[in-house]
């Protein structure tokens, strides 16, 4: 594959982002047409809400210029009908002679059928080319098509003697604003967001998207609660019509709480199970905002697939303020979890670190 293709991928990932926030359950998806002169002649991305997925928007930009053209696609093009018809008819109909794109589509059914269907229509299709961005591009929806389970991004701020709040439990605020601006971005890209009733209990968060970013599905809230003692006075309480709150716990009066707080009764600290639930009621995504204790739980299960820290250079001391990890641990330092595919990124005075765990798979 050339430079050209290289490029053309590039810019087909990067349209296929313009969709975050407004497309789970679905993947993300970008395409671009290039005629058989080599020009750009169509470009899409699908968001949920307009049904027209991403090639059939760029294919009716490029109309007969398509003909005899190349599609790059991000993900592997749908040869079922869905909500809309087989993206793999309207790219054959409209004469294209080759499709580029880097993965297939790990839904059932479109794994490999999309691919199939193009070659059998006489399609050249290539695949592999920027695959590992691809693959980061849709890891998500990818995740939750494997395991049917949300992927797991564990973020915390903490100071550089890792800290997440004083001795007191203050923890307001570790990090600057522009750390915490890029927080509303994370959460934007997530449909649920998970805490414990710890922080709860002592930070009285509000939990929502405030990116002022366009999003279809409103933040789901979370919290892990064993004896549901949400306070009816609590911010997630008092806000259910902004978005959702789900308190999973075993035992407790609910009483007094707002009919908008939903309650799962099961024992919260079996976590699969929490993941399970969530991925059934197609969440693709959970940001797991913390505390320590939480956190601790979803490192020591081996649930968490992706992590942020964001390191403040302030020290806050004191063997009693809480650390960003309680839980088990682990016993020796060659057990401990290694990040890898590393990105340091500087957010104001703050740094931010993002990893994934070491050996999983992408
Ligand atoms: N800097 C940061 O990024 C950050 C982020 C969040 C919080 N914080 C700080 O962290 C502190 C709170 O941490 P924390 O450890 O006390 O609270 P936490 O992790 O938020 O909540 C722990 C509580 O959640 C409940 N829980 C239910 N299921 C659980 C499970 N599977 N695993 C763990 N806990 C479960 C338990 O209480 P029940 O038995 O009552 O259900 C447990 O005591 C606060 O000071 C807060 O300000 C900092």
């Amino acid at each position: 594959m050339t430079e050209t293709d290289r490029r053309m991928m590039a810019r087909a990932l990067a349209l296929a982002q313009k969709g975050v926030g407004q497309v789970s359950p679905g993947p993300l998806v970008g395409c671009v047409i290039v005629s058989s002169s080599g020009e750009i002649v169509g470009e899409g991305h699908y968001v949920f809400e307009e049904l027209n997925h991403a090639e059939t928007i760029a294919l009716a930009t490029a109309g007969e210029k398509a003909r005899g053209g190349t599609a790059y696609v991000s993900l592997e093009p749908h040869a079922h009908h869905g909500r809309t018809p087989p993206c793999t008819d309207a790219l054959i109909a409209a004469g294209i002679k080759r499709v580029v794109a880097p993965i297939e589509d790990l839904n059932p059914k479109v794994s490999g059928k999309g691919f199939a269907h193009l070659q059998a229509a006489g399609v050249e299709v290539e695949t592999g080319l920027l695959s590992d961005e691809a693959t980061r591009v849709n890891e998500a929806y990818l995740h939750y098509m494997r395991t049917r389970r949300p992927f797991v991004h564990l973020k915390l701020a903490v100071s550089l003697d890792g800290k997440i709040a004083t001795r007191t439990g203050d923890s307001h605020w570790v990090t600057g604003v522009e750390a915490r601006e890029r927080v509303q971005e994370l959460r934007h890209a997530y449909d649920a967001i998970l805490v414990g009733a710890g922080t709860v209990a002592k930070d009285d968060p509000l939990l929502t998207d405030r990116s002022g970013l366009r999003r279809r599905r409103a933040l789901v809230r979370v919290v892990l609660d064993n004896h549901l003692r949400l306070s009816p006075d609590s911010k997630l309480a008092k806000t259910t019509s902004e978005a959702p709150v789900v308190l999973i716990g075993r035992s407790g009066n609910t009483d007094h709480l707002n009919k908008g707080v939903e309650i799962l009764s099961f024992d919260p600290s079996d976590l699969c199970l929490v993941l399970t639930e969530l991925g059934r009621r197609s969440i693709q995504s959970v940001l797991v905002e913390g505390g320590a204790s939480v956190a601790g739980s979803f490192i020591d299960a081996n649930l968490v697939n992706k992590v942020t820290f964001f390191i403040a250079p302030k020290i806050v001391g004191g063997s009693d303020a809480p650390s960003a990890i309680a839980g088990r641990g682990f016993e020796r330092m060659t057990h401990a979890l290694e990040l890898e595919r590393l990105e340091i990124t500087q957010r104001g005075r703050d740094l931010e670190i993002t990893g994934y765990p070491a050996g999983q798979s992408m």
